[in-house]
């Protein structure tokens, strides 16, 4: 039994390493990839939000219509603003020059993003952002301080002030606690819908990281089905063979 907790405890550990550098507990994400309708919410949120700024050059529109179910009409009229062809990578709008030139650093691509650095902290730097006038941005990100990056989903979650402590060490250092966030300006979204929207937007990001991972889902549960229906098989005929032992 020992054994037993201690093996599933080991299978766990990713989910336990979850403070980021700052000693920050992640948020959790908790994404659903076999919820399609949720994975082409997120969709239309990078394309809508991101994608001006980053590409997701590993990503092709017609591969994002086959796996989430999404018709050709709805991909060219809902998800593709930089090409007119389903055959192509996912590209930033804007010219990598032109974002390094306004940002300092030109937005990664965002094509396994979500591999690099875990769907938990994602997730949790879309809820990181808050004012910081002293930033070119305005913003600052409390699990990624210093990003260049605008909050650019600030329209749905709105403006937030954090609240910082200051605690001193025996040693008489400083340092600053995260306490919490307080609503500067109201965003169109409520606290519960904009978890929902970066929750869809983590979950396609996740897809995106590693789309055959929607094929091994549908593999996994044809598998199961198969191993079900061999053991009731395989138990109906030790019955009818031992029918007569017995
Ligand atoms: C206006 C341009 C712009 C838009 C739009 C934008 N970003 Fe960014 N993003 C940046 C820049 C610039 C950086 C680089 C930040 C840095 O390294 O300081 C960045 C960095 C990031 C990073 C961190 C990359 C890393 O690991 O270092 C993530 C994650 C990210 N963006 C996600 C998003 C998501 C998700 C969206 C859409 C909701 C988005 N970005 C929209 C400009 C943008």
């Amino acid at each position: 039994m020992r054994i037993l907790i201690a093996t599933l405890l080991l299978l766990m550990a990713p989910q336990f390493a979850c403070a980021n550098e700052g000693g920050l507990k992640l948020l959790k994400a908790d994404v659903d990839l076999s919820d399609q309708a949720s994975l082409q919410r997120g969709a239309r949120l990078f394309v809508n939000y991101c994608g001006s700024c980053h590409s997701a050059a590993y990503m092709r529109y017609n591969r994002i219509g086959a796996d989430l179910g999404i018709s050709e009409e709805l991909l060219k009229a809902d998800l593709m603003f930089t090409t007119d062809k389903v055959g192509e990578p996912m590209r930033a709008a804007m010219p990598a020059d032109d974002s390094k030139e306004w940002f300092g650093v030109t937005p990664p691509d965002l094509s396994v993003e979500a591999r690099a650095r875990g769907e938990d902290w994602l997730f949790s730097y879309l809820h990181g952002f808050y004012k910081d006038p002293s930033k070119t941005t305005g913003v600052n990100n409390l699990y990624f301080p210093g990003a260049a990056m605008p909050h650019v989903l600030w329209e749905l979650q709105g403006v937030k002030r954090a609240v910082f402590s200051t605690h001193t060490s025996p040693e008489g250092m400083q340092t600053q606690v995260f306490e919490h966030f307080e609503n500067e300006i109201p965003g169109t979204l409520d606290e519960v819908q904009y978890e929902r929207a970066t929750r869809d937007l983590v979950g396609f990001m996740v897809y995106m990281g590693e789309p055959a991972k929607l094929v091994r889902y549908a593999l996994g549960v044809k598998v199961l089905g198969f191993l079900f229906i061999f053991f009731v098989a395989a138990y109906l005929l030790k019955r009818e063979y031992w029918k007569d032992v017995n």
